[in-house]
């Protein structure tokens, strides 16, 4: 039988960047709108390829990229953005004029810029997924105004100052580092990341409460409907699958051992490199703080040819085999449920921020790059649920835990973190403001199909 125009287009075909901070959010909005009785179609990069058997639901669009092992280092990221959107145009732009009919929009992460080229010429609308938040998006606009008035780069000195008409930043916590000279290749990245070409409406994983006024800020720049749906985790059901690597569960039993609130949980995150003095430093603090720790030591995190896991000593492994646990990768979500995760000490990538005031727990920052610094300074400043880390020294990483995890600042800083936890419980619920806003994006779309 003929199908009506309207069912034809139920179709959503959403465009992930293949790095985990990017994929999980995008498959988690699949599923949600799955849920709300579209279908889903993921069109990926063979590069770090979601696994489509983990999805019955949805059909996978694989998308050649022709990129080598050595440009998807994290060193070579802004080369391996232009091998892609260079390459996946050609294969993106003949699933979509076969399948243009079925589909009402295509969403998609503004990484993948060649999506607004192929979606322009075959007339198809599009939307953006922001994945980190208002906050992160608009402190560029300070960072372009610092250019402007050729202030950058600036003195070290200036750092810790307020900028002005950018409150709660400091110098120090914009995205792109202010005392040195900014290469024209970023700037010109960052100016693509900014914008949403000729999107209708812009998809946002964050929470109208906890990102109001950045909100409203970019509503000026960009004129175009907002939906803030997040968070998306918790919307999604649970155990649906999004790690590119293999959780580790048995560090869940583990935990089911420990005290409630005792264990630091630590994790830097999928993309994030530190090298091994920094490794040493972490490895001493914890030690030394005599708290129970779940630490998160992924193969790529050491800058340079061996595994942390290796590099650490054997006696650190055995010193520690009472008070800790070591995996490669952690089930983080679930860990973070857990009622024995007292805190979180954290690079501040934005789902990680996010999972953890989801749970109520606190933080402490330890920022590397790119949005960690200003998701750090909210966390520590504006929603004051977390510490910031001095300085990555055994001493100060010894107090930071110490400081979280037994002592009042703790305990006041875990209380205001709950509170949070429950605000944010209730903007998902019927009524609040991402349940709603999430019914409007869906009468948005099907306005498009029409
Ligand atoms: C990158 C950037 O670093 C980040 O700043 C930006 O906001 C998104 O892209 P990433 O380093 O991957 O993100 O950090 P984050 O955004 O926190 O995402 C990591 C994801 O991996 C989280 O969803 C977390 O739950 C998951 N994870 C991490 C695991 O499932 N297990 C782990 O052991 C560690």
């Amino acid at each position: 039988m003929e199908k009506s125009g309207a069912e034809r287009r139920r179709g959503v075909v959403l465009v992930p960047y293949p790095f985990q901070g990017h994929i999980t959010p995008m498959l988690q909005l699949a599923s949600i709108l799955h849920s709300k009785g579209f279908s889903i179609f993921i069109a990926h990069t063979q590069f770090n390829s979601p696994n489509p058997s983990s999805h019955p639901d949805f059909t996978f669009l694989p998308l050649s990229d022709h990129l080598t092992a050595a440009d998807t280092s994290f060193y070579n990221l802004l080369n391996a953005h232009s091998i892609m959107n260079k390459n996946c145009k050609a294969p993106f732009e003949k699933y979509m004029g076969e399948m243009q009919e079925h589909v009402a929009c295509i969403i998609y992460d503004s990484i993948m810029n060649f999506v607004d080229v192929v979606a322009n010429h075959l007339n198809i609308p599009t939307i953006v997924l922001r994945t980190n938040t208002a906050a992160y998006m608009h402190s560029h606009f300070a960072v372009f105004q610092l250019l402007e008035q050729n202030l950058i780069p600036l003195p070290e000195s200036q750092l810790e100052e307020a900028v002005p008409k950018a409150y709660p930043l400091r110098y120090k916590d914009l995205p792109l580092s202010a005392s040195i000279e900014i290469p024209e290749v970023v700037l010109d990245f960052i100016r693509s990341y900014m914008d949403i070409r000729s999107s209708s409406a812009v998809i946002w994983n964050t929470i109208d409460m906890v990102d109001h006024e950045p909100l409203q800020k970019l509503q000026h720049h960009w004129q175009v409907p907002f939906f803030t749906i997040g968070p998306f985790h918790k919307i999604v059901p649970p155990e649906l699958p999004t790690s590119l690597m293999e959780e580790d569960n048995s560090c869940l039993s583990w935990l089911d051992k420990q005290a409630p609130d005792s264990v630091i949980y630590v994790s830097l995150g999928s993309l994030a490199i530190i090298n091994e003095k920094e490794l040493t430093e972490m490895a001493s603090g914890l030690a030394q703080s005599k708290q129970p720790f779940l630490w998160v030591l992924r193969p790529s995190l050491l800058n340079g040819s061996k595994e942390a896991t290796e590099y650490l000593r054997e006696d650190f492994q055995n010193k520690t085999r009472e008070q800790g646990l070591i995996v490669k990768w952690a089930p983080q979500k679930k860990v973070l449920a857990h009622r024995a995760v007292g805190g979180f000490l954290t690079h501040c990538g934005w789902n990680s921020t996010l999972e953890s005031i989801c749970e109520g727990v606190p933080l402490i920052c330890r920022p590397c790059f790119s949005d960690q610094n200003v998701n750090a300074r909210y966390v520590t400043y504006v929603w004051r649920v977390g510490l910031e880390l001095e300085n990555v020294s055994e001493r100060s990483i010894e107090r930071a835990i110490n400081t979280l995890m037994v002592g009042e600042e703790g305990k006041k800083l875990r209380q205001r973190a709950i509170h949070m936890k429950k605000e944010i419980e209730h903007s998902i619920n019927s009524g609040g403001s991402s349940y709603e806003s999430l019914n409007c994006l869906v009468d948005f779309i099907n306005s498009l199909s029409g």
